[in-house]
């Protein structure tokens, strides 16, 4: 006879996801307040700016490399199969899904890249008074305005995302009695509630370092090496 256990929760989601989502969302509530506190609190902008860019970097590349639920092609689905499981939640019938559901995998690809453009616009922006991102003196002040203006509104729309990314992770707790959060802490979802029993078995780790350090130094790199802003006047 087998003194085997049942296997109750699966280890899902890497510590470097579960510090990559939590860090982030520190980071983009930094950069808010830093923003909204005045133009003499641009450094701690520019520093949660900088985790963000960095952050959302790793993460891409973590989708190529990283662990089994982290990468793209296991939780990105094509438009028939995320348009079915879309009609399929709407009639309270979707299945669970061991990482992302394809409806939340679309979600991840939209906050990525428009954070990711959130960062980088915020790059080459200025505020028309005092304070120039790092990577400013690479471009004309023309465009800078247009990235900066990009910059200011591309953030009110990420928000949307962000009360739908919510909603969705609430609806989830209400509908499906899955808690999503918890999972984002421990990593570990219960065995019921999972389609599949891929469980990782490390998170890479140092992997997942080398990646954080070559991407935060590509990064200073960058701003190092850009040229200093020339004197413009915007009187
Ligand atoms: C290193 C990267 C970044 C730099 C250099 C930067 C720079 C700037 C600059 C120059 C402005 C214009 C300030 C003004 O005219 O009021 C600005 C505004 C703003 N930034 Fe950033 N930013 C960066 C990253 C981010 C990130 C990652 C977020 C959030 C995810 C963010 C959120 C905002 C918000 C909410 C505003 C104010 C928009 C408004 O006026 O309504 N920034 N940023
Ligand atoms: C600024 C706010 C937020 C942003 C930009 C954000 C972004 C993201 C991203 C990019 C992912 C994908 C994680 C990955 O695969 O690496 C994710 C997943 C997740 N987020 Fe957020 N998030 C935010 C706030 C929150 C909050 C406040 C909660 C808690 C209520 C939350 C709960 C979750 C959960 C549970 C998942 C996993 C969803 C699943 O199991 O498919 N997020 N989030």
């Amino acid at each position: 006879m087998s003194n085997q256990q049942p296997v109750k929760e699966l280890r899902v989601w890497d510590l470097p996801v579960r510090v990559f989502h939590w860090t982030l969302v520190l980071a983009i509530i930094g950069a808010f307040i830093s923003n909204q506190a005045g133009i003499e609190y641009f450094t701690y902008h520019l520093w949660c700016g900088y985790t963000v860019v960095v952050l959302v970097s790793f993460r891409i590349l973590w989708g190529v490399v990283g662990t089994y639920h982290a990468r793209f092609w296991n939780f990105v689905r094509g438009p028939i199969h995320t348009m079915r499981y879309g009609m399929d939640a709407l009639r309270g019938k979707d299945a669970h899904y061991t990482g992302h559901n394809p409806l939340g995998a679309l979600m991840v690809l939209l906050l990525l890249t428009t954070l990711l453009v959130q960062g980088v616009t915020g790059l080459f922006g200025n505020d028309e008074i005092i304070n120039f991102g790092p990577l400013y003196g690479y471009i004309s002040n023309d465009l800078s305005l247009k990235l900066t203006s990009l910059h200011r509104n591309l953030f009110n729309w990420i928000m949307g995302a962000v009360a739908l990314h919510i909603l969705a992770v609430v609806a989830h707790r209400v509908y499906k009695k899955e808690n999503l959060v918890r999972a984002m802490f421990t990593g570990r979802k219960p065995a019921a509630q999972v389609s599949s029993v891929v469980e990782i078995r490390s998170s890479r780790i140092w992997l997942a370092l080398i990646l954080l350090a070559a991407v935060s130094g590509a990064l200073a790199w960058l701003v190092m090496h850009a040229p200093q802003p020339e004197a413009v006047s915007f009187l």
